[in-house]
């Protein structure tokens, strides 16, 4: 094997009190910012933009160029909001990092915000998550007595306040326009499009909003270069590969050992599961996301499949948030497409009509089929529906509830026809061990 697991954002995680600034500072914490301020803003972008850094909050979206976009020079203030709501099933990264590293997200929230000229910065935290609210506000408070947060930091001349946000906890707020009005004391829904962000976001200002580990990503291209990070993953050779630098795989489901892996982009899951202890013992890939479940279904036919944006584009899914929740011959596929559908209705803004009445309509079907009260024609109403949200909603949230329905008819017709024949699910009461607690009569399987 030639792939090799590459710790940087996670490198500290083993240590003692890995939160603290302490330890951070031991593992060359603050030296990225140091970097920077030597540079100028224009220079810092620029370098982001070389290391090819693209956005890990789900779209790819290349994170230096969504800096360059901020205008300067106008008479509004600008902002940078780091997205740390993540809510979406399976993806579980940016909560542990800043868990286990909150400090690397600050310092890469400087760094930006030196980079687009803010003087304010937000971090929008999903609320639940109190612990790591707390551990951010720690850290946040360090970052000020140590002089990386304030007035003149390091003695540079710049000033930024850091505010940690906790959001009321709804997948929606991690829509970046959504989470904009959240942010400003109004019910979370997603913006009307343009005026983008970087025009008019944040109080009609201009603003960056980046994923956590984006953020987190930009102390170690500060620290060790744009070459460094760029000659991490996918072919240099090969100008239509642009998936550079290490990042977090989430592993979930039946694996030996779950866990957060961080590896060059362009590892493919066969590799990551060899890593790492492989599905569960005496059983077999059934199914997979690649991004969470809003990524379209992939099976053991695509293992070989590059995890980068344009080997999974190829494969007819995306690679999202790197989520790989891994489900093996025992999970019955119809219900944990329910369960993901029933999640989607359920955080459903209600702000547009395909997805508000579509979602509710997937959900009805969905539990027919999976009781054993539906008939063939359902199969293809499921695919009408979603034919009808998908590109016509208002948000990419009506898009990703369609992705696992249309993904597992493709894969898994059979599955489903087997519920018809067969009045029911299939599957051995013993045996579906995910997905216990749904609200269909079916709640024993
Ligand atoms: C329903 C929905 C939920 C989202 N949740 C998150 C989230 O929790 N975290 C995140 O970074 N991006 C989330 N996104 C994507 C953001 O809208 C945005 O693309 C991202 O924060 C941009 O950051 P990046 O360029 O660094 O990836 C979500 C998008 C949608 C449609
Ligand atoms: S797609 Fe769904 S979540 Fe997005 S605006 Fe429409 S109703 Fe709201």
């Amino acid at each position: 094997m030639t792939i090799t697991l590459t710790p940087v954002l996670s490198r500290t995680w083993d240590e003692d009190r890995s939160w603290t600034l302490e330890v951070y500072e031991r593992f060359e914490g603050y030296a990225g910012l140091r970097a920077a301020l030597t540079k100028t803003p224009d220079q810092v972008t620029q370098i982001v933009k070389d290391s090819e850094l693209r956005g890990r909050g789900g779209a790819g979206f290349p994170t230096g160029m969504k800096w360059g976009f901020i205008p300067q020079g106008g008479d509004k203030p600008v902002y940078l909001v780091v997205n740390a709501d993540e809510s979406e099933p399976g993806t579980c990264k940016d909560i542990p990092f800043m868990l286990a590293n909150p400090h690397e997200l600050i310092e890469g929230a400087v760094i930006a915000s030196y980079a687009i000229r803010a003087a304010q910065a937000f971090i929008y935290v999903r609320g639940e998550v109190v612990h790591v609210i707390r551990r951010l506000q720690r850290a946040v408070e360090e970052a000020y007595e140590a002089g990386y947060l304030g007035t003149d930091i390091l003695g540079s001349g710049y000033d930024l306040e850091l505010t940690v946000h906790a959001g009321a906890g709804a997948y929606i707020c991690g829509e970046e326009t959504a989470l904009l009005d959240s942010l400003e004391g109004r019910r979370g829904q997603p913006r009307l499009r343009p005026p983008f962000p970087a025009v008019a976001g944040l109080y009609a200002s201009p603003t960056v909003i980046n994923n956590v580990e984006s953020i987190g990503s930009v102390p170690s291209i500060l620290r060790n270069g744009a070459a460094w990070f760029a000659g991490m993953g996918t072919d240099n050779e090969n100008p239509k590969m642009r998936s550079k630098g290490m990042t977090l795989y989430s592993l979930s489901g039946h694996v030996t050992r779950p866990g957060q892996y961080e590896g060059p982009m362009g590892i493919t899951l066969r590799e990551l599961l060899d890593l790492t202890g492989g599905v569960r013992e005496g059983h077999e890939l059934k199914f997979w996301t690649p991004g969470g479940s809003s990524t379209p279904l992939l099976t053991a036919e695509h293992l070989d499949v590059p995890l980068s944006y344009e080997g999974i584009a190829g494969a007819k899914s995306m690679l999202g948030t790197k989520a790989l929740q891994i489900f093996d011959e025992t999970t019955c596929v119809v219900r944990a497409v329910l369960r993901w559908t029933e999640f989607y209705a359920h955080e459903s803004c209600g702000k547009c009509t395909p997805c508000r009445e579509g979602t509710f309509w997937l959900v009805q079907i969905m539990r027919r089929l999976e009781d054993g009260r539906g008939d063939e024609e359902d199969l293809q109403k499921l695919l009408d529906i979603s034919d009808t949200i998908l590109g016509r909603s208002f948000c990419a949230l009506g898009d990703g509830a369609t992705s696992p329905i249309t993904s597992s008819l493709e894969y898994f017709r059979d599955e489903y026809v087997a519920h018809l024949e067969q009045g029911g699910c299939p599957f051995d009461a013993s045996a579906a061990t995910l997905f216990q607690g749904s609200t269909t009569g079916a709640a024993a399987r």
